[in-house]
């Protein structure tokens, strides 16, 4: 609104510009033709005129050159002079109208000047309402540009702030996996019992050595006790198998946690090897013990195939 009503001021300040302008510049030739038709009291009141207030004249050319120059775009600034000129302008042409109505004959003549001036401004006034229309337009879409700019940048810095955060906690969580894993013992033994053919049967318990290790990651199960170690709290799986080819005697297996039988496993066939199997889980404390043991009056067999064997790792830490 504020836009277009400022155009309509610019307009009006353009016709009394040139006007004035033209009737500068044709001031030579015409002066001596004015001065005829003109008395003494005409002149007087356009000397009045022209002293109403000549500083607005002077700033509206300058401010009419500038323009036309283009040297500076119409920004919101120019357009607030604008419309302060144009309320002490109206106020100089209510003052130009008493005049002209005082003095008819020489307002005629005048108007001869103000239609070729306004001949002439119709030719260029399109195109500074164009320059000026184009100036705010391209002041409004810069602000607008440089708002969204500045709300985009804000909301992308915001975005990466919320991401470094995340990143960085998500790198502490790695570097806790990684410590955690690096701290979090590797427990995994393998072993076969021995070369030695038939073990037993023996008047006692005894403790099962298994002796040929095919793995044993942390050195948990000593094979010279036979006793697995837990070296930490956690949940353990174990598992054995064991043969006897002694058709007259009993095979069986005992598995232990610390000085308490977990299971029994026995077997006993007429014709042929036999063998028993089994699974355990267990949850066990840091230093609980595992072993296997023969029972008393039991015999079990194993040679260079490995019949019977004893494995059991770490499933995770509790
Ligand atoms: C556009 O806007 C920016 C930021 O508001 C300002 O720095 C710059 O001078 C403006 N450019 C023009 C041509 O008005
Ligand atoms: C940017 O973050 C601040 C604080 O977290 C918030 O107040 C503001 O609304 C955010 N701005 C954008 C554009 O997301
Ligand atoms: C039995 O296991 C041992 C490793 O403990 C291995 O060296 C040997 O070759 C195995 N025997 C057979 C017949 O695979």
């Amino acid at each position: 609104m504020r836009f277009h009503r400022v155009n309509v001021v610019f307009l009006v300040f353009l016709l009394c510009l040139n006007w004035t302008w033209a009737q500068e510049k044709n001031g030579g030739y015409d002066e001596s033709k004015f001065a005829e038709e003109t008395d003494e009291r005409s002149e007087i009141n356009d000397n009045r005129q022209k002293n109403i207030s000549p500083d607005i004249w002077t700033e509206l050319k300058e401010l009419r050159d500038m323009v036309i120059k283009q040297e500076m775009p119409l920004g919101f600034y120019h357009m607030d002079v604008l419309t302060v000129l144009e309320t002490r302008l109206s106020c100089s042409q209510t003052e130009v109208e008493e005049l002209k109505r005082e003095n008819a004959g020489k307002y005629l003549l005048k108007h001869k000047y103000e239609l070729r001036s306004l001949k002439y401004l119709f030719r260029q006034s399109p195109r500074l309402i164009d320059i000026s229309n184009t100036c705010v337009w391209l002041y409004m879409v810069n602000v607008s540009f440089s708002t969204d700019l500045r709300d985009r940048i804000t909301a992308s810095e915001n975005k990466s702030t919320v991401l470094e955060s995340r990143l960085s906690s998500s790198e502490t969580e790695v570097e806790e996996l990684k410590r955690e894993n690096a701290e979090r013992p590797k427990v995994a033994f393998s072993f076969a019992l021995t070369d030695a053919g038939r073990i037993g049967p023996f008047n006692t318990d005894i403790t099962l050595k298994f002796t040929k290790v095919f793995t044993n990651f942390g050195q948990a199960y000593n094979p010279n006790t036979g006793i697995f170690i837990a070296p930490t709290r956690g949940v353990y799986y174990f598992r054995f198998s064991a043969m006897n080819n002694n058709r007259n005697a009993w095979l069986g297996v005992k598995l232990y946690l610390n000085d308490k039988k977990i299971a029994l496993n026995d077997d006993i066939k007429s014709v042929g090897n036999i063998r028993v199997t089994n699974a355990y889980v267990l949850q066990l404390e840091k230093g609980d013990v595992v072993y296997l043991v023969l029972r008393t009056g039991h015999a079990i067999f194993d040679d260079y195939n490995n019949h019977t064997t004893f494995s059991g790792f770490l499933l995770f830490p509790v």
